[in-house]
């Protein structure tokens, strides 16, 4: 197989995909061209998850502010993604993988709605990885949307104050019933979080690569994932502590 150890594998692995238009600029290539490239580099990212076992693998395709780009950059990605979408449903039936979506669907247009469709409801009794894009995606725009939500429960008599706790409205977010990311890597060198699951990533372990999104290869993923299993994650405790108890 490979190198990789197979024990501390993150259950949730959630990456920022950045740096498409870097590396195409950086070869005098439209930015159009970096995203193609980086759709290839998704394709080897989510075999090779699903290859590894990890549960769950979130990718940040599209923000809520991604909108503000270019119109034809725009159209671009989304013609980009009805196409990945369309040409992967067979690979994910092949790899057991479950197809889920989180963010403002509303805004995306008909036929990129359509082929979600198609793919989540195909991939629905797949019992492998979950395979999440967040498109039209923005952190506050999903808290806010939950906290709306809730508040339609509370005025309905659905759920009473006392109820309400950090489970209770965790389940109102788009990731409802999605284990947080034990790990979260972002390519390209930039170091934020650019509205991705703000709620989600309380305790997540970072990890910044240098490396643009189409160039972040299997052997880097493997880099990042040795990287994860060195680390202790002690969610405020101390040391001392978490060697006893295990
Ligand atoms: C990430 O690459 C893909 C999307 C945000 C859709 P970028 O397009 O942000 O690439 P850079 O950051 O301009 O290099
Ligand atoms: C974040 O990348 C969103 C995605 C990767 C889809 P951006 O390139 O849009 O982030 P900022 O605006 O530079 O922070
Ligand atoms: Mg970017």
């Amino acid at each position: 197989m490979n190198n990789m150890q197979q024990e501390k594998l993150p259950r949730h692995l959630a990456i920022i995909m950045d740096g498409n238009g870097r590396w195409a600029r950086e070869r005098m290539l439209r930015r159009i061209v970096g995203h193609q490239k980086g759709v290839e580099t998704v394709r080897g990212i989510v075999d090779e998850c699903s290859r590894l076992g990890i549960g769950f693998l979130t990718l940040y395709a599209f923000s809520a502010e991604n909108w503000l780009r270019p119109k034809t950059e725009v159209k671009a990605l989304m013609t980009l993604l009805k196409k990945y979408i369309k040409a992967e449903t067979p690979r994910m039936m092949n790899d057991n993988v479950r197809f889920n979506i989180i963010g403002n669907r509303d805004d995306l247009p008909a036929d990129v709605n359509r082929a979600i469709d198609e793919a989540i409801a195909r991939t629905t009794g797949n019992s492998g990885m979950v395979l999440t894009l967040a498109l039209s995606y923005g952190a506050r725009q999903e808290i806010v949307r939950a906290a709306r939500l809730l508040s339609a429960d509370l005025a309905a008599g659905r759920v009473t104050d006392g109820e309400i706790g950090e489970g209770l409205f965790a389940g109102y977010l788009y990731t409802a019933g999605i284990p947080e990311p034990d790990f979260l890597i972002r390519t390209s060198g930039e170091m934020r979080i650019s509205n991705f699951l703000l709620w989600q990533l309380a305790y997540t372990e970072l990890y910044f690569s240098e490396v643009n999104w189409p160039d972040f290869t299997v052997p880097e993923l493997h880099k990042a994932l040795r990287d994860y299993q060195a680390r202790e994650r002690r969610f405020g405790r101390t040391s001392d502590q978490l060697q006893k108890r295990s």
